[in-house]
């Protein structure tokens, strides 16, 4: 096999330079560890962005594709298969909806979910209302629907009918309310904006608003759905419910796949012919999601788990900032966290990566811990203690 940095000098020749990635190859993961080429072991405090939230290569839902890709690999939507409504049985269970449309990844998720109320609310009510800071995806429509400009420069003109408001300000959000308005759509918790937890109480002013304005309250779960903030959907936590919903990202622990959740009165606006996805609900992503939903399910530990180790990280950050000048704030739900600081936060990642800690970040100065919800008390030290020596370093420097 070829070494880490033998295949990263093949990419560069090859792959668009469009990611901003760590110099870093990975081979194979197992639970919260991954591995180069040269067998050296990482701890994964990224779970590949908030996906493989059982782990990697969880031996559930290794087997249920294994499984499936034996019987059924794609056939196209113009037929039915079992998995897809064993699916959206699954998820209809679980939540506030009565159907779902699958898809393949979060921005399409959302995409369908713009043209869901567009087309639910008619041609009068065409804008949504979304916050600064949050993020929706990367397609022309869901990046209009961002509230963050850096991610727009240079792709103007974008699809109009968006409206941003600041996350968590209820003033600002009534005020920008009009005949226009189809919906609102906001995260529950906001991740790449920098993990951002709102006032305690936005998501019910919210529901409470829509309620009043016959307009659409839609839920952008696809980084905090599937247990990440401790309940299988982080809504559950303000006891309030959408009318849509977008999960993506931990739904197939890593094999692609969205959904877009409705309630059956919103959801009968796409009829035939309205939107569509070849790939989308094919039978093997779909045996992959059931396998997490009903691990989920029949395992309420992980949930559990996901609570205490986020208390732990929390915890254990709030303590080092005692001593780091450097932590700024500690924020998150969950085993979706950010620790703010008063430097870059990419150095920081690259120095823990250097000492053996995988960390994401989210904006310039936002390290995110997301392990998988089956992460352990030992790894949670350890993760720890590398960052602690890290900003050690960075405390050390900073006074020299
Ligand atoms: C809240 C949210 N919405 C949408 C997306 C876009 O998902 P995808 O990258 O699968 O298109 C992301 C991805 O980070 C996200 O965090």
């Amino acid at each position: 096999m070829s070494s880490s940095s033998a295949i990263i000098h093949r990419a560069e020749q090859v792959l668009f330079a469009n990611y901003a990635r760590y110099p870093l190859t990975i081979t194979k993961g197992r639970d919260c560890r991954v591995y180069d080429p040269d067998g050296r072991e990482w701890l994964d405090f990224t779970a590949g962005i908030a996906v493989t939230s059982l782990g990697h290569c969880h031996p559930k839902v290794t087997v249920a594709i294994q499984k499936q890709a034996q019987r059924l690999v794609h056939i196209s939507n113009l037929f039915y298969t079992e998995p897809q409504v064993a699916l959206a049985e699954a998820l209809v269970a679980a939540s506030f909806a009565d159907r779902v449309f699958f898809c393949n990844s979060g921005a399409e998720a959302n995409e369908a979910a713009i043209k869901l109320a567009r087309k639910a609310m008619g041609p009068k009510r065409f804008e949504i209302i979304t916050t600064t800071q949050s993020f929706h995806g990367r397609t022309l429509t869901t990046m209009a629907a961002t509230g963050q400009d850096k991610v727009k420069q240079g792709f103007n003109p974008l699809p109009p009918g968006f409206v941003h408001v600041a996350y968590g300000d209820m003033d600002a959000m009534r005020q920008a309310v009009g005949p226009q308005t189809a919906a609102i759509l906001v995260e529950p918790v906001q991740g790449e904006g920098g993990v951002n937890v709102p006032p305690p109480g936005y998501l019910a002013d919210l529901r409470a608003l829509c309620n009043r304005e016959g307009i659409l309250l839609m839920f952008d779960e696809i980084q905090t759905g599937i247990g990440r903030c401790g309940t299988l959907f982080a809504y559950e936590q303000d006891g309030v419910a959408p009318d849509v919903m977008t999960l993506a990202k931990g739904l197939g622990n890593g094999f692609p796949i969205g959904a877009l959740l409705a309630r059956a009165e919103t959801a009968q606006a796409l009829g035939p012919g309205t939107h569509g996805s070849t790939f989308g609900g094919g039978p093997l992503a779909c045996a992959a999601a059931l396998a997490v939903l009903e691990t989920l399910r029949d395992d309420p530990w992980i949930l559990e788990n996901t609570n205490r180790m986020g208390q732990r990280i929390t915890s254990g950050l709030e303590k080092l900032a005692t001593t780091h000048t450097v932590i700024r704030q500690v924020r998150g739900q969950g085993l979706l966290i950010g620790c703010e600081l008063t430097v870059e936060a990419r150095p920081v990642a690259e120095a823990c990566l250097e000492a053996g800690l995988l960390l994401a970040t989210a904006g310039p100065h936002v390290v995110r811990f997301m392990p998988p919800l089956t992460v352990r008390d030992a790894d949670v030290d350890q993760a720890l203690d590398i960052f602690a020596t890290v900003l050690g370093g960075i405390h050390e420097a900073a006074r020299a």
